[in-house]
């Protein structure tokens, strides 16, 4: 039998998933994405075109990669339709040319679960976690309370009564907020979204995949989020409500732990956080804003400015040790080009302490970060495409990263386009 690689952000989202993938898929037979859903934002860019995917897996512009949406993703039906419709509209209709399984476990996000999302937040007032207001909390809320509505629930002659019985409850909790709703429209691109959603082979996904492993083909499992938006080991309450981690994989594909692979960890060569909660590495000044105008670090999904920062390593190791990661990807180096001087929180200043594990009280007691100054290369480098070509001083970044996180990098980014990866070993 074969093993599950797994991709995943060590940061806190948009790492650079959605292109790597793409990237990888040829040594593939299989992408599967297994937690989140619309929450996400992945880019891909090819041949001067730019896709972002929400729910469908980043392998669907690879002829021969099947893609599955596995069952611990949250699947906004409406989302999905209008993703494949846009996809078809662009020549690429991964229906007909049968690339697309949905897991029959997998959650159905309904329109009420957004506006639950959308009235908590408003309660929470300037303490909101700054949520996509996809309905991702409250729909993982209905899962692990036993109420929630299953993609295989689609094709049950009741569907539409356990529909009505899960929003009757839901308007008698929004009855409680003061928040203005009008659900008509809504609800019939749901039900419209729902009758498309049928046409998809429906799949049990822990059969689908181990069926895969066992005639010996290579599956690659995708992350959504990032770790340190898990939602055990993240930076609670500012989280999303799912695993991002590669237990994850496990839960949301359903496959053995033994059967994990390699461990692909991705970041960014500096950091990005987008909502709200703690970033210890954060620069709220000219070097935060030139970091995002040259990186162009504005949400996907939602068009937010994400807020950067420096490396955080002390995270970078947590990440590590908590997804098992074999091989390091280093993304948007390219963004670090005109830099002077770049720098690397190493340690935080915590509670009078100098500490290198990130503690469980980052937001009442902000850490300080420990910096240390790296030269910068000072040359575009989103040109090359030799290991010989890279300047001596982004070599020796990665080397100082290697020798820290203990890990050694495989793939570097130097720009935002398929062709702009370097594989390192
Ligand atoms: P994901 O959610 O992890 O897939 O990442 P996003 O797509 O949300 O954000 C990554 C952004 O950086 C996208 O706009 C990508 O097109 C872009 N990108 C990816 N790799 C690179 C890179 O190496 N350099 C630059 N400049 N941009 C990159
Ligand atoms: P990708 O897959 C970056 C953040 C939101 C918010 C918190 C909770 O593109 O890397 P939610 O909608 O889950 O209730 O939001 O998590 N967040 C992301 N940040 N990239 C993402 O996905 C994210 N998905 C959610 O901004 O702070
Ligand atoms: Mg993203």
């Amino acid at each position: 039998m074969t093993q599950v690689d797994v991709l995943l952000g060590l940061q806190w989202g948009d790492e650079g998933k959605g292109k790597i993938v793409d990237v990888l898929s040829p040594q593939y037979d299989l992408i599967a994405r297994f937690q989140g859903g619309p929450n996400a934002g992945h880019t891909l860019e090819f041949d001067g075109k730019k896709f972002v995917l929400n729910t469908i897996p980043s392998g669907i512009f690879n002829e021969k990669t099947m893609n599955l949406i596995g069952n611990g993703v949250v699947i906004d039906p409406i989302i999905l339709k209008r993703e494949l419709d846009n996809l078809k509209a662009a020549g690429h209709d991964p229906i007909a040319k049968g690339k697309l399984v949905i897991a029959r476990k997998a959650h159905l996000i309904l329109p009420t679960h957004q506006l639950l999302d959308a009235a908590n937040e408003q309660r929470m007032g300037k303490d909101k976690i700054g949520s996509t207001l996809k309905g991702i909390g409250p729909t993982y809320m209905d899962k692990t309370g036993r109420n929630g509505l299953r993609v295989g629930d689609t094709t049950l002659p009741d569907f539409k009564e356990r529909y009505n019985k899960l929003v009757e409850k839901h308007k008698e909790i929004l009855s409680h907020y003061e928040f203005e709703y009008d659900l008509t429209e809504k609800e019939a691109a749901f039900f419209e979204a729902i009758e498309f959603i049928k046409s998809i082979p429906h799949v049990d996904s822990e059969h689908y995949v181990n069926g895969f492993l066992k005639e010996g083909k290579k599956v690659l499992a995708e992350g959504a989020q990032g770790t340190l938006l898990d939602i055990d080991f993240g930076s609670y309450p500012f989280v999303t409500s799912s695993n991002t981690t590669t237990a994850g994989a496990c839960t949301g594909l359903g496959i053995a732990p033994n059967r994990i692979g390699n461990v692909y960890g991705i970041f960014k060569a500096y950091c990005t956080r987008v909502g709200g909660g703690p970033f210890p590495t954060e620069l709220d000044d000219e070097v935060g804003e030139n970091l995002r105008q040259v990186g162009h670090e504005f949400g996907a999904t939602t068009g937010r400015a994400r807020r950067c920062g420096w490396i955080d390593i002390p995270a970078l190791k947590y990440a590590i040790m908590l997804n098992g990661v074999t091989e390091l990807i280093m993304m948007k180096a390219d963004v670090l080009d005109g830099f002077d001087t770049i720098y690397a929180c190493t340690h935080y200043e915590h509670n009078g302490e100098t500490i290198d594990y990130m503690p469980y009280d980052i937001i009442s007691v902000k850490p300080t970060p420990v910096l240390k100054a790296i030269a910068g290369w000072k040359t575009d480098v989103t040109k090359i495409n030799k290991v010989e070509e890279i300047p001596a001083n982004l070599a020796a970044y990665i080397a100082f990263l290697e020798k820290e996180l203990e890990v050694p990098v495989k793939y570097l980014s130097v720009g935002p386009d398929r062709v702009q990866t370097l594989e390192l070993i």
